[in-house]
């Protein structure tokens, strides 16, 4: 699904090379649930921009659903992402003044879906995550729980082969990190969406069935 070879990717800085990732290797297969720990800087979040396509390396070869993305245009890229990819963040990335069923249709927009078909698809998804009893609600209506198993909808009505959640309980207590991770694992075993879940989270991590820790840029343990 996705191969990431010796890549490395550095920021320029005021003239300075930062290097964030400094030669990773890894493959997310189908199916797959895997969770990456590491100091904070280690660049868990730099490798999840690669994984999902929003970014590029800066060397090595980074293969997503067969396609290696220094062939792409950068429309090429947003479509690749938007066929294959869902994001879950850590804070919700949700519009504040639209609807958790508006939303949740937005990223069929770019499916050339009418209006009613998107509507219709995003309620089907917000109750897959057991939120049909909040569609008219707005983000500040929404408990934070809600609010991710909203972002979690936004992220699936696409059908995606793989889920990247960067940090997704770490604005949650315990209890609802839970039960947001007990659904993200649900979907897993029950739609085959690879997970690739980025943690401080000891716990959180050792529900995954690969745990890849990074540090400095690289992979210490896959
Ligand atoms: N846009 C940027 N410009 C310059 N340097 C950056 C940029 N983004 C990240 N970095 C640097 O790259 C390194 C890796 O950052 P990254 O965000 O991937 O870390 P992380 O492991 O996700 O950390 P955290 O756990 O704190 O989220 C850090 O040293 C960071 O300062
Ligand atoms: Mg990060």
């Amino acid at each position: 699904m996705i191969e990431v070879e010796q890549v490395e990717r550095s920021y320029q800085l005021d003239g300075v090379s930062v290097a964030a990732l400094r030669g990773v290797s890894l493959t997310i297969a189908a199916g797959d649930y895997v969770a990456i720990i590491g100091p904070s800087g280690s660049g868990k979040s730099t490798l999840m921009h690669l994984l999902g396509a929003l970014d590029r390396p800066t060397s090595g070869r980074l293969l997503i659903d067969g396609r290696d993305v220094a062939t792409l245009t950068a429309p090429e890229m947003a479509k690749l992402r938007n066929e294959t990819i869902g994001f879950v963040f850590q804070s919700f990335h949700l519009l504040p003044r639209t609807t958790a069923l508006d939303n949740v249709a937005l990223p069929l927009v770019y499916r050339g879906l009418n209006a009613r078909d998107r509507r219709a698809k995003a309620a089907a998804t917000l109750d897959r995550v057991g939120l049909g009893h909040r569609k008219s609600h707005r983000p500040n209506q929404m408990s934070g729980g809600e609010q991710q198993r909203v972002a979690i909808a936004r992220a699936l009505v696409t059908e995606p082969k793989v889920l990247l959640a960067d940090e997704p309980t770490g604005n949650l207590d315990t209890k609802t990190g839970v039960a947001v991770l007990d659904l993200l694992e649900e979907l897993n075993r029950e739609s085959g969406v690879a997970l690739v879940i980025v943690t401080h989270d000891l716990d959180v991590a050792a529900r995954a069935r690969t745990k890849i820790t990074m540090r400095d840029g690289l992979v210490v343990t896959g």
